[in-house]
């Protein structure tokens, strides 16, 4: 386990699947943890799982493609725990499953506002505080679908690829300010988010798994980790990477 004790992070898309995961083995790592989600039920379960595995936690519910919410997630971390030394920008949504032709303008459009205009907003104003104490840790939650196609994906796949141009320029923009930034792309991962669109195409487990070298899918406790990793000192000199999580998908 890495140690982050007494760091103050910001997980979002913490109320379930590679968040939660994240959320409680940081827990477990004694963090200062802000759960950022829409889904409060969730996000609360997971805070109050947090708490009783020994850690300061708060949930804030907050929609980060929203600037005003991700200005008062910022806000709410600092009136806590007084500052922002790590976030892991996880949130987002999954691809509506149409081929090219039929994804509407609209469906692009929302899918760009959370899972990349979302990032940059969480980037930007946690970066801002950083700054203000001199430094931090950031990691987004790419997807291989940014680097391997997959049919009826590109709504997603723009997305995702965007956030790969966004962690290098901002990598370099903030290296000398003492923030890191990195992003990790996960393979096909066994989430609520994966099991749905599993329940929705028969056959969809099948095609993810043989393509994997691993032969199975990831589980989200083993791609928290490595953005654990890349929120701890021990990657101190790590920054400007997309790192694939992705049972070796990336090498074929
Ligand atoms: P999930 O659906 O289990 O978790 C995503 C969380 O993000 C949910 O709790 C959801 O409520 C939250 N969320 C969605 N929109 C939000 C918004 N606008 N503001 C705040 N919270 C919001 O899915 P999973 O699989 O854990 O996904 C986490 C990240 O990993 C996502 O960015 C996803 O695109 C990415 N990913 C997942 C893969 C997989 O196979 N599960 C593969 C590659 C990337």
């Amino acid at each position: 386990m890495v140690d982050l004790s007494g760091k103050s992070l910001i997980i979002t898309g913490g109320a379930s699947g590679i968040g939660r995961a994240a959320a409680l083995s940081a827990a477990r790592s004694a963090a200062k943890l802000t759960i950022v989600d829409l889904n409060e039920a969730g996000g609360r379960d997971v805070c109050k799982q947090a708490q009783a595995l020994g850690a300061t936690a708060q949930f804030v519910l907050a929609d980060v493609s929203r600037v005003e919410d991700v200005k008062a997630m910022v806000s709410a971390v600092v009136a806590t725990f007084g500052r922002l030394d790590g976030a892991f920008n996880n949130a987002g949504i999954a691809n509506a499953n149409l081929a090219f032709t039929d994804i509407p303008d609209e469906i692009f459009e929302r899918m760009q506002a959370i899972n990349l205009t979302g990032v940059f907003l969480c980037m930007k104003y946690e970066a801002l505080e950083m700054v203000r104490t001199g430094g931090g840790a950031i990691v987004n939650t790419s997807s291989t679908a940014a680097t391997n196609a997959l049919p009826n994906i590109a709504e997603y796949a723009a997305a995702k690829s965007g956030m790969l141009g966004l962690t290098r320029a901002a990598a370099l923009d903030l290296g000398r300010k003492g923030i890191r930034v990195n992003t990790i792309l996960p393979g096909a991962t066994r989430t609520e988010m994966l099991l749905a669109g599993m329940a929705r195409s028969p056959g969809l487990e099948e095609h993810l798994v043989s393509r994997q070298p691993i032969g199975r899918l990831c589980e989200p406790d083993e791609v928290a980790a490595a953005a654990l990793w890349l929120l701890s000192d021990e990657a101190s000199c790590v920054t400007g990477i997309c790192m694939p999580v992705d049972g070796g998908l990336s090498i074929l």
